[in-house]
């Protein structure tokens, strides 16, 4: 079969069991490797489908700019489809991101600007405000908004979903997953808890995020907001993509958890993936053996990208020790 462009070769990633991580566990522990993705993240498919729907919509015009706020994955997606479609691409990135995401998306051609972390998110300098006001300076531009934009969370509805569904044979009880703009989260949910209400969906969130307190007691909390390194999940905002009805739990993963199963991945499973890999797998873990889930349950996890993009953090040593991980 020959793929029209790189393109078409997004999803229909492989369901893998875990094997040494799960020894002491009954229930089985399966993960979607969404690193064997075109851009070896979980983001190529909301990005397609951001960009077919504003085409669709007439948002975007030929040879005009794609402007987004992202973490890396979401852009390294927009950008392999700007080259296929012949856009422009312009990011906004937190300092707290790895070189490599933003080297990766140089590579692709695209202009990178890199904002402070630490500031509100309606600061003028936040990632959030500079995307949003390039994309009124720029013109023929457009800002796809990952956060807010509903083609998100249905990239997920009409692939990831029906894809762990049919893998799975519709087996799957539990299905866990990181949330960041909560569109897997969301979008999977959505499509599987249709199938069969009974699958139970745990959010994944990190220590210093505002997702867990949210969820517990509908409040937003700046009090639970915190500098963390897992890079990818949690919050200090609640984006339009996040429908907490398809969330039956939410588990709150330190850094040191999450980074250090993450390395524990590669090293015993062969999957070499980011951080918010490690916080999804030790949050199921962890849920797994809270609810004492039996031989019965079939979980699926998702890992949404590769460690190739955190060589020089979680994969080295000594950026681990002095962060006390090691
Ligand atoms: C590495 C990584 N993990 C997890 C997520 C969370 O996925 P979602 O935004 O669909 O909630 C993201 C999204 O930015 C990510 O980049």
């Amino acid at each position: 079969m020959i793929h029209n462009s790189i393109i078409d070769a997004i999803g229909n990633t492989p369901l893998v069991k875990l094997n040494r991580l799960t020894e002491n566990l009954d229930a089985e522990v399966t993960v979607k490797v969404e690193y064997l993705n075109p851009g070896q993240s979980v983001k190529d498919r909301i990005a397609v489908k951001m960009i077919d729907d504003a085409e669709n919509a007439g948002l975007i015009k030929p040879g005009g700019t794609i402007i987004e706020g992202t973490s890396g994955n979401t852009g390294m997606g927009l950008a392999l489809v700007a080259a296929v479609r012949g856009y422009k691409c312009v990011f906004t990135t937190t300092d707290k991101q790895s070189m490599e995401k933003v080297n990766l998306l140089r590579a692709l051609g695209a202009t990178v600007e890199i904002c402070p972390t630490n500031v509100e998110p309606d600061d003028p300098r936040s990632y959030y405000s500079v995307a949003k006001r390039l994309s009124e300076e720029i013109p023929n531009s457009y800002y796809p908004n990952q956060y807010d934009n509903l083609s998100n969370r249905e990239a997920h509805y009409e692939t990831t979903g029906p894809e762990i569904w049919n893998q799975t044979d519709g087996k799957i009880t539990h299905f866990v997953c990181g949330i960041g703009t909560g569109g897997t989260i969301t979008g999977t949910a959505r499509y599987l808890k249709e199938k069969n209400p009974d699958v139970q969906v745990i959010g994944v969130d990190s220590v210093g995020s505002v997702y867990k307190h949210y969820f517990e007691s509908g409040e937003f909390s700046k009090d639970e907001i915190k500098p963390y390194l897992t890079e990818g999940i949690g919050e200090d905002i609640i984006p339009g993509n996040v429908d907490f009805d398809y969330i039956d739990d939410v588990v709150q993963v330190n850094d040191k958890n999450a980074l250090t199963t993450t390395r524990e991945l590669a090293k015993h499973e062969g999957l070499f993936v980011g951080g918010s890999c490690g916080a999804a797998v030790f949050g199921a873990l962890e849920y797994a053996k809270r609810e004492k889930l039996g031989k019965e349950c079939l979980m699926v996890v998702i890992l949404p990208d590769s460690g190739t993009r955190y060589i020089s953090k979680i994969y080295n040593d000594q950026w681990m020790k002095e962060n006390g991980f090691i």
